[in-house]
C-alpha cells in the first residue's frame, strides 16, 4: 500500500515561518515523522512538496496509477487552485486534506476549500499530527483494521 503526501506553496518555510501557528517543525521533520508512522503500519510513504501548482499537478499526475491515497496540504491553493482540484479528482484516489492551523479560526478567505468537495475528508487545526492522524485513517480503511 502506497500514500502519497503533498504539500504545496510556502509548506518548505515551515520551521521558520509564522511558528505561532504553523508550530515548530520543518517540513523534513515532519515528513520523517510520517514516515515513520509509515513503517509502523507497513505503508510506504512517498513525500514531495512543490511552491508551484504544475509540479504539483505533474507528481500527482505521475504518481497516482501506483498510489492507494493521497493526503495534501495544498497551502494557500486550498482556496482557489482547481487545476489541482481537477487533477486531484481525476486520480479517484482517496484523498485527504490537512491543514496544520484552523482554516475557519482564521481571515474569512482561508475558510473555503476549493478541494473540499472532492476530498474524502479534511484534518485541520491539529498541527502536524493532522497527517499522522489522516495517515493512521486511510492505512486503517484500507487495511480493514481498526486502531489498536
Ligand atoms: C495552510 C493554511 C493555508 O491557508 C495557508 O495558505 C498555508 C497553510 C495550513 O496548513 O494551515 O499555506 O494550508
Amino acid at each position: 500500500m502506497k500514500i502519497l503526501v503533498i504539500n504545496g506553496p510556502n509548506l518548505n518555510m515551515l520551521g521558520s515561518r509564522n511558528k505561532e501557528i504553523y508550530g515548530e517543525k520543518t517540513l523534513a521533520e515532519i515528513d520523517s515523522e510520517v514516515k515513520k508512522q509509515g513503517e509502523d503500519l507497513a505503508v510506504e510513504v512517498v513525500t514531495f512538496q512543490s511552491n508551484s501548482e504544475g509540479a504539483l499537478i505533474d507528481f500527482i499526475q505521475e504518481q497516482a496509477n501506483s498510489a492507494d491515497g493521497i493526503i495534501i496540504n495544498p497551502g494557500a491553493l486550498t482556496h482557489y487552485g482547481f487545476p489541482l482540484r481537477d487533477a486531484l479528482a481525476d486520480t479517484e484516489l482517496p484523498i485527504v486534506e490537512v491543514h496544520l492551523s484552523n482554516i475557519y479560526a482564521r481571515e474569512e478567505w482561508r475558510a473555503e476549500s476549493v478541494i473540499a468537495p472532492i476530498a474524502k475528508g479534511q484534518v485541520s487545526g491539529l498541527g502536524w499530527r493532522g497527517y499522522i492522524a489522516a495517515l493512521r485513517t486511510l492505512a486503517a480503511e484500507m487495511k480493514g483494521k481498526t486502531w489498536e
